[in-house]
């Protein structure tokens, strides 16, 4: 009787043991199309965070916004300029966060400038507009200048991009 009791308590330990063992073994695997994902967890996260891309990409969609930005206020479609600036500011935030180097440069922008631009859009103030459209340009080639990235000069837009009308 003793020595079953015994055999059975080494049968849990051991059946346990084995458990943690498979639990760490993480094996890899592949999913998406035709298995694009591959690897561990933390290889795949890696390889997603990858696919996000870094400030370059948050540049390329914040530049289109503020054409739009551009045009919209030039319109008085005061609703689409708002549009506009919340994803502006929202594409910032996300860049920021892939980036954090870029965020003391992004400071006088995303603290100063956006919420300016705020107050002349909901006084739906054209000329506060222009004014607050000239200051964010001023700062986008200021951030541009601290980043070492001075040859990315920005200049108010000449034409649309987008077929959105009023
Ligand atoms: C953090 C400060 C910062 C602010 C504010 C900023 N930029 Fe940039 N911008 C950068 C950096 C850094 C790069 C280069 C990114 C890289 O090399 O990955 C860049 C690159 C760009 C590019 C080139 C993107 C490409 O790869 O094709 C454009 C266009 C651009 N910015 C437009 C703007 C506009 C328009 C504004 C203002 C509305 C602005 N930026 C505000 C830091 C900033």
């Amino acid at each position: 009787m003793k020595n079953l009791l015994l055999s059975i308590s080494a049968l849990i330990f051991i059946s346990a043991a084995c458990m943690t063992n498979a639990q760490q073994e993480e094996s890899s695997t592949a999913v998406g199309y035709e298995g694009w994902l591959k690897g561990k967890t933390d290889e795949k996260f890696n390889e997603v965070a990858h696919q996000l891309q870094g400030f370059s990409r948050t540049m390329w969609e914040v530049s289109y916004r503020y054409t739009e930005l551009y045009f919209a206020g030039m319109d008085e479609n005061w609703d689409y300029a708002n549009y506009q600036l919340e994803h502006i500011d929202e594409a910032m935030e996300q860049g920021l966060i892939r980036r954090p180097s870029h965020e003391e440069s992004a400071q006088t922008f995303v603290k100063v400038v956006i919420p300016a631009m705020q107050d002349a859009i909901d006084a739906k103030d054209s000329d506060a507009f222009i004014n607050a459209f000239n200051i964010m340009t001023t700062n986008c080639n200021a951030c541009h200048a601290m980043e070492e990235v001075a040859f990315i000069t920005v200049k108010t837009p000449e034409r649309r991009l987008s077929p959105v009308r009023p």
